[in-house]
């Protein structure tokens, strides 16, 4: 071989594994497709399928403009099958009978010459562009929320992110992959197992947030820290693995976008609305996750003393970094069991804060919360919830669990399980209102705020 051949070959190699080794965000693309090519055969993605590289032009607001996608054999199939399916776009092209970077290139440029097939959603879809499921989100109303079960899917996933270090978790916008296995997952009752499958191996390309053996980096002063069974046995959100996988946090922190109480701003704003007036200078957050909850209240109390807590040691990890990336120091992440706080003093709190918490769990893990809430709050200091709503109405409450939990009332039973796999026992167990009076705070109080979010407030 010729020197220059090898060099080039060389230049080759290093042009197509660099992408593989940084992280990359595709971007969202809108426009109407001109012509597509196959250029190249790729590396697999997190299918294991080995993927052939589809370039292609759009003619967007910006003028002409490229674009990328990868697609397997199977796609490919898929595609054809889809264009067989409906009469009106299919311009009697057939997939080649061997796949190879060449006939694949043939086959997608007779294509491009169909400006049927050209301007179908299916193409659109196929080259994961003029989709970012702008929109979704479980804000307001059932109607909403109904809305968003029945949202269109694509026929084939947008192009999936390339995490190779963990601040491009934190700094990055949702992509429109991600927007599409969230969507999936809310509609899979029926392929469960197989959107499981597929969840995880994307999960597994995820930076880890992991530390020191034992979590020993993010332990509280009482040392490491034991968990309840359920939390690594069925796990919320079809997360794999659940919160202890540090790999799941991305997904936890894209839920900024769709959940009302995980939106920073709107936190700020009721929290302010219903807690402005006071001046607490010891507050403590509980299940702080990725940690919206924390920095609404640091960004309310300024001058407070601010500690958080969570029983997943990644997302306490995640929480920190970004904390040093806002330049925030109020606040103290620790990894922490809210079953057992006995590292904290009794009454040394003067406002305790959760959100989203109590529906994940057990009704008895609730309850010893709910008593260390108690121990822990100074005398008039004040409990802030925000968490989903009790469905008074018996019809709506089964409706609200059978949904979240795919009509599976017992989270220790076998088998898959809905996306909230303990709201059985939240609606039907814990009684939160009620239970706020047993522990004994006094105006207790319950704001209706929407569909699948309320306020839960009282004073000791
Ligand atoms: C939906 S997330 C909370 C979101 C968070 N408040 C925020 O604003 O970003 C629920 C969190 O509760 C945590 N959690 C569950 N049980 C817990 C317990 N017993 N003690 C502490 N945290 C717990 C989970 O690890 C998870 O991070
Ligand atoms: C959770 O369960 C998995 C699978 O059984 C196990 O490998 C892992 O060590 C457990 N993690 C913790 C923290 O107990
Ligand atoms: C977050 O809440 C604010 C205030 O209610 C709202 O204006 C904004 O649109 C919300 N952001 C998202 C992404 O939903
Ligand atoms: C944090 O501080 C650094 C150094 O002063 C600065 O470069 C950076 O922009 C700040 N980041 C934020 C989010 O304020
Ligand atoms: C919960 O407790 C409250 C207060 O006792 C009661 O009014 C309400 O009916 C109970 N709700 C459910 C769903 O059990």
């Amino acid at each position: 071989m010729a020197l220059l051949d090898i060099l080039l070959m060389l230049l080759f190699l290093i042009g197509t594994l660099l992408p593989t080794f940084a992280s990359f965000f595709p971007p969202y693309l809108e426009g109407d497709p001109v012509e597509m090519f196959v250029t190249s055969l790729d590396p697999p993605d997190f299918r294991g399928e080995v993927l052939y590289k589809v370039e292609f032009t759009l003619n967007s607001k910006a003028g002409i403009i490229n674009g990328m996608i990868h697609r397997s054999w199977t796609d490919f199939e898929e595609l054809q099958r889809l264009i067989d399916e409906d009469i009106t776009i299919n311009p009697g092209i057939s997939l080649p009978a061997l796949e190879s970077v060449e006939t694949l290139n043939n086959y997608l440029i007779e294509g491009s010459q169909s400006p049927v097939l050209m301007s179908s959603q299916l193409v659109s879809d196929f080259l994961g562009i003029n989709w970012n499921g702008e929109n979704i989100g479980f804000d307001l109303s059932l109607i909403d929320f109904l809305e968003t079960l029945g949202a269109r899917v694509p026929a084939f996933a947008p192009e999936p992110p390339i995490f190779d270090n963990e601040d491009d978790v934190i700094l990055n916008s949702e992509t429109p992959f991600e927007v599409y296995l969230y969507l999936r997952g809310m509609q899979s009752k029926v392929t469960i197992n197989e959107y499981l499958k597929y969840f995880e191996s994307f999960i597994d390309t995820c930076p880890s947030f992991s530390g020191d053996a034992n979590d020993n980096d993010v332990s509280p002063p009482s040392g490491p820290v034991e968990y309840p069974t359920h939390f690594n046995k069925t796990f919320v959100h079809f997360l794999p693995g659940g919160y202890l996988n540090g790999r799941t946090v991305r997904i936890s922190y894209l839920g900024s976008n769709k959940f009302n109480f995980l939106n920073e701003t709107r936190l700020v704003e009721w929290l302010d609305k219903l807690h402005g007036d006071k001046h607490p200078k010891r507050i403590l957050d509980i299940g702080t996750g990725p940690g919206f909850s924390a920095f609404a209240l640091a960004t309310l109390y300024t001058d407070a003393e601010i500690i958080a807590v969570d029983l997943s040691a990644p997302y306490i990890r995640f929480a920190r970094r970004w904390q040093t990336l806002r330049n925030i120091s109020n606040i103290q992440f620790f990894h922490g069991n809210a079953e057992d706080l006995s590292w904290l003093e009794s009454e040394s709190f003067d406002f305790i804060n959760y959100a989203y918490v109590l529906h994940e769990m057990p009704a008895d893990n609730a309850m010893r919360i709910l008593s260390e809430i108690y121990r822990l709050l100074a005398t008039d200091g004040t409990m802030n919830g925000f968490e989903v709503p009790l469905k008074e109405n018996p019809e709506h409450r089964r409706l609200f669990s059978d949904w979240s939990t795919f009509n599976c009332d017992d989270w220790n039973s076998d088998g898959p399980k809905g996306p909230e796999p303990y709201m059985y026992e939240f609606e039907f167990g814990t009684n939160l209102t009620q239970s706020l009076v047993d522990i004994g705070l006094k105006d207790v109080n319950v704001i209706d705020f929407a569909y699948f979010d309320s306020i839960y407030v009282g004073t000791k």
